[in-house]
């Protein structure tokens, strides 16, 4: 009976730790508890839950009727995990869309079969999807570049390689002299704890900065371009990604600092047009008052979480996909590069 490992992102970077799962709840909780996060990461553990949530069925030898009825249930239970990545509902209907497909299999174990073998493509694509992405993206970068991204968006946050991450370590392996600031991404360290992390591994030069020190940094003139990933992009451009992302957006339209969103079509949501209809997560106050176990504000203060902005298609300069670089960023370009069907 298979397993899901997960590396236990909570724990970086003192801790590496994989953490097997065996049941739907598991993994549904390792998506809302961050244990994995990153949008296209969310996806692909989700079309893997699917699978774990079918393994009780596969052992008692339920009916095949039944196993449809659960592996629907668990595609349906997985979505309420976190609302604002779509990649996790881009995942999850290619799983619903298997399981439609075999509704008349002999077994549980068949329809497993299938299940895992479309979980195992969504993984294989983002893999090809990160690659393509980075050999995009590093172009955009020139000798000597100060680069600023926010959050993780490397392999933590995808298959392997990462988004943003990804254009940054391809431009690295290309030789290009570049140097990476990271901003710490409050409330839940995400750039300081797993981007810095990743890039000391990879041994690109990087610098961490506070996120509130972005702007000054770029007075500065030690950034000539940021690059960030993206939860969820409507057909016009507008991007939700990390809280503090619209922010760095506008320092750098102020400072004329080019700023790239890269992100796989996976993440693109043409279904709407305007970034104000994107669901915006709200996360425990906890997070602000007492992150890794320390209080940092009076109890009983309130508090407001959004775990996501949204930056205006206006404010970015392009977008990076597997397929190619949007620019300019409107719904014309937006859609000509996504509706396309090819797939890299
Ligand atoms: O709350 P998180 O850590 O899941 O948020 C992650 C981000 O905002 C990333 O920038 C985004 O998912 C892109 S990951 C390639």
């Amino acid at each position: 009976m298979g397993q899901l490992e997960l590396l236990d992102q909570t724990l970086l970077p003192t801790s590496v730790e994989m953490l097997p799962f065996h049941d739907l709840h598991g993994v549904h909780e390792a998506i809302v508890s961050l244990r994995v996060r990153g949008a296209p990461a969310i996806g692909i553990a989700a079309a893997y839950g699917v699978v774990v949530g079918l393994q009780d069925a596969i052992r008692r030898r339920a009916s095949t009727k039944e196993s449809v009825q659960l592996a629907t249930e668990a595609c349906d239970y997985l979505a309420t995990s976190r609302p604002t990545a779509v990649n996790l509902f881009w995942a999850l209907d290619r799983m619903k869309r298997v399981i439609d497909r075999n509704t008349g299999v002999a077994s549980a174990v068949e329809l497993g079969n299938q299940l895992l073998r479309e979980a195992r493509l969504i993984h294989d694509e983002d893999r090809r999807m990160c690659h393509a992405i980075g050999e995009y993206g590093a172009a955009l970068f020139e000798e000597g570049f100060g680069i600023l991204t926010h959050c993780n968006t490397g392999g933590l946050a995808t298959s392997e390689y990462g988004t943003a991450l990804a254009a940054i370590l391809t431009a690295h392996d290309q030789g290009k002299d570049i140097h990476v600031f990271a901003d710490e991404t409050r409330p839940l360290l995400q750039g300081a704890r797993l981007t810095m992390w990743e890039l000391q591994q990879y041994g690109v030069p990087c610098t961490l900065i506070c996120d509130s020190m972005a702007p000054q940094v770029m007075r500065e003139g030690r950034i000539q371009a940021v690059i960030v990933g993206a939860d969820r992009i409507t057909a016009r451009g507008d991007t939700a990604n990390k809280i503090g992302t619209y922010g760095v957006a506008i320092a750098a339209k102020h400072h004329g600092v080019p700023f790239y969103v890269a992100a796989p079509t996976s993440t693109f949501d043409l279904s709407i047009v305007e970034g104000n209809e994107i669901p915006i997560e709200q996360r425990k106050s906890e997070e602000i008052t007492c992150a890794f176990g320390r209080r940092t504000a009076p109890e009983g203060v309130s508090v407001y979480n959004p775990a996501f902005d949204v930056t205006p298609a206006e404010l970015i300069t392009a977008i990076v996909t597997e397929r190619g670089v949007i620019h300019p960023v409107d719904e014309q370009h937006v859609r000509a590069m996504v509706v396309r069907n090819a797939s890299v």
